[in-house]
């Protein structure tokens, strides 16, 4: 028996959302179903909101000190559901996952530093690289056969040249892809065999389809000096819909390193205070009722991606799909329209009236390529996939 009901249709209109509000700017039009930004059109699960009012019964909401169930809820969550053991010492507060990727930048390279991504890759990896004033090299990932894999041969003769930093997704946004264990370890081994740090981006680790289990980066290999090389970016916001909180978990198990970082976000920005509700819905969302209400959001998800790609492929077997094995935001091509990427993104926002992310956002080999988010309400989703006749 379903607990949650992931078919309730929720009006975010003029609720200040970013998805529903922008897209004037992002578009230029408002006529469009956005399936953009990355937040789902669902609820924020009950037990969550329960415990903000629940902070908010005491009047007073002043400086706040983090206590030991937060700490206890994400060593429990992350022990529990992807199997990694860390301690309260390792785990510092980020008030999101890109700031924490702008904070590795400027913490441990230096002005002129050589930067490491793998696009198409989320796009803010490339403004905390350049908008430091680090150089960005790239190793593109590998397309074959409606999957993605990493390119070895060249990620070493980049490393070669005396990287800094990495920064990974994993899962990989927007490719849709859940690394495997052998890839992890053996990228793990390389970073750390030429003093690469490598920061590992795993906020849609909760958000595997069912039949995926995501690898923290971090567990893929036993040799302590490789995993001490590691930083791991997790976060509730993406899971239990709570983005607006600004909350997440940055975890160093390496002691320099950590120092590092927090000189960075302590001692310089100050701004490891966090906020004290997104605390109370972390806390909240690391539990055992968190656990039940993603494994059933990941089934609805597994459905809604079924859905889609059963009636693109009957219906305009043009549009290629690919191997989806984590995440809400699969990745589709429209190569085979012919269209220029200008005309594709003209066509897909006045034609079809969806609001898609332009898949050169996220590097040049987005070039006639769409992210779609299906966080939302089969129903929805199924009417806006429709609009695909306009193309
Ligand atoms: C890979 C990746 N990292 C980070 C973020 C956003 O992180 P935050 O909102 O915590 O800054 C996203 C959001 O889509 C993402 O896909």
């Amino acid at each position: 028996m379903k607990k949650y009901n992931f078919d309730q249709l929720i009006e975010r209109k003029n609720t200040d959302s970013l998805k529903y509000g922008a897209l004037k700017e992002i578009f230029g039009t408002t006529d469009l179903k956005p399936m953009w930004v990355a937040d789902m059109d669902f609820k924020t699960p009950s037990f969550i909101i329960d415990a903000i009012k629940e902070r908010l019964e005491h009047p007073v909401l002043g400086y706040f000190d983090y206590w030991e169930s937060y700490y206890n809820s994400i060593k429990w969550w992350t022990k529990t559901r992807h199997n990694y053991e860390i301690e309260k010492e390792w785990i510092i507060f980020s008030p999101g996952i890109v700031p924490a990727l702008g904070f590795c930048v400027s913490a441990y390279t230096d002005n002129g530093d050589k930067v490491l991504v793998q696009p198409p890759v989320y796009h803010p990896f490339y403004y905390a690289i350049k908008n430091q004033g680090r150089q960005i090299l790239s190793n593109p990932l590998i397309e074959k056969d409606g999957n993605f894999y990493m390119d070895f041969e060249d990620l070493e003769t980049k490393l070669k040249k005396g990287v800094k930093l990495m920064l990974l997704s994993n899962p990989h946004n927007p490719v849709a892809k859940r690394w495997d264990k052998e890839t992890l370890s053996k990228l793990a081994f390389l970073c750390n065999k030429y003093n690469c740090i490598l920061v590992s981006d795993e906020i849609h680790a909760d958000l595997t389809m069912p039949s995926f289990k995501h690898i923290p980066t971090a567990i893929s290999t036993d040799n302590k000096e490789e995993r001490n090389n590691i930083i791991t970016l997790m976060a509730p916001s993406k899971t239990f819909n709570i983005a607006g909180l600004s909350t997440s978990e940055v975890i160093i198990p390496n002691p320099d390193l950590k120092k590092k970082f927090s000189h960075q976000i302590g001692d310089i920005l100050h701004m490891y205070t966090g906020n004290i509700l997104g605390a109370c819905a972390l806390e909240a969302a690391y539990s055992e009722k968190g656990g039940e209400w993603v494994d059933e959001l990941r089934d609805y998800l597994q459905e809604n991606l079924n859905s889609m790609n059963d009636y693109l492929h009957n219906n305009f077997p043009k549009i290629k799909t690919y191997k989806h094995e984590a995440t809400y935001l699969p990745w589709l091509d429209f190569s085979e329209y012919r269209y220029t990427h200008k005309e594709l993104l003209k066509k897909i926002a006045f034609d079809c009236k969806l609001g898609l992310n332009d898949g050169t956002i996220f590097g040049k080999e987005g070039e006639n390529k769409m992210r779609i988010n299906i966080a939302l309400p089969k129903s929805e989703l199924m009417k806006a996939i429709e609009q695909f006749k306009h193309l």
